[in-house]
């Protein structure tokens, strides 16, 4: 069934790209390079790669969507904590933890270990928002996430925490380490033909999930990470970065982030 929106978006998208075919006096070659490349992502897609997905991230489309996504909420008197892109990586069936406990199953052995804990609370009242979904995903030291690496244990790195009546979350990670996006395919190859490199910061993703509340995608980025200025994706922004501290009196872990998460009403 078309929809009116579906018309108006289609037309729009046709315009547009027959203005740039026309703008830059497209020629068959190019054109047949462009469908090349659509087509050389399609193969490599599977469910562990979603190579479309970061064809559109490496032009900054999903940065671009989420600005557009999130704008009003960041205008408000009182703003959510801000959003950013989802990423290829996010997995719906990740297992739901206890408080305080790990992420980390094949801890490596340049691992260094963060506990990370906070609350999340209205960000119009303050209120604290009990029984809220912190989902919670990073890649290991090697720069993989546990579905791009056989060694590392179904569902490494990643769960859901649901906060405590103090709207709580707590546990144990990897603090993060800036890494490269698979650069073996159409993404890479186009960020060689713009001399871009393929890292991003370090970064932890969150989706943080209450009744009553829009629903937020974001990630998390150490202050003190290579490549804040230059992410490959250009998903930071204002806001997001984080500041590891040393944690004293803790065996299990060295650094600490205390991350506090603010929601708006819907
Ligand atoms: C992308 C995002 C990530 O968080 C990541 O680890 C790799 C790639 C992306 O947006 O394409
Ligand atoms: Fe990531």
């Amino acid at each position: 069934n078309t929809t009116p929106r579906m018309r108006t978006v289609l037309a729009s998208l046709i315009q547009h790209v027959h203005d740039f075919a026309r703008e830059v006096n497209l020629t068959t070659d190019e054109w047949l390079a462009g469908v090349e490349m659509i087509n050389w992502a399609g193969q490599m897609s599977n469910d562990r790669r979603n190579e479309g997905q970061l064809l559109c991230d490496v032009i900054g489309l999903e940065s671009l969507v989420d600005d557009i996504t999130y704008r009003h909420a960041n205008k408000a008197d009182k703003p959510p904590t801000s959003s950013a892109i989802l990423g290829p990586f996010w997995r719906a069936d990740a297992p739901i933890r206890e408080n305080g406990t790990t992420i980390t199953f094949n801890t490596p052995e340049d691992g260094l270990v963060a506990y990370i804990h906070g609350q999340v609370t209205c960000a119009e009242t303050d209120k604290p928002l009990a029984n809220t979904s912190v989902d919670v995903w990073q890649a290991s030291t090697n720069g993989l996430y546990e579905q791009q690496d056989p060694d590392q244990v179904d569902c490494n790195l990643r769960g859901k925490f649901i906060t405590d009546a103090e709207g709580r979350y707590s546990f144990y990670c990897l603090r993060p380490t800036p890494y490269p996006i698979p650069f073996d395919g159409p993404a890479g190859q186009l960020l060689k033909l713009m001399d871009r490199h393929e890292y991003r910061p370090a970064h932890i993703h969150l989706i943080v999930q209450s009744e009553g509340y829009s629903s937020l995608t974001t990630q998390i980025f150490d202050k003190d990470s290579k490549y804040l200025e230059d992410d490959s994706v250009f998903a930071v922004k204002d806001g997001l970065t984080v500041e590891f501290k040393p944690r004293k009196g803790d065996p299990q872990a060295e650094w600490d982030l205390e991350y506090n998460v603010k929601l708006a009403r819907k």
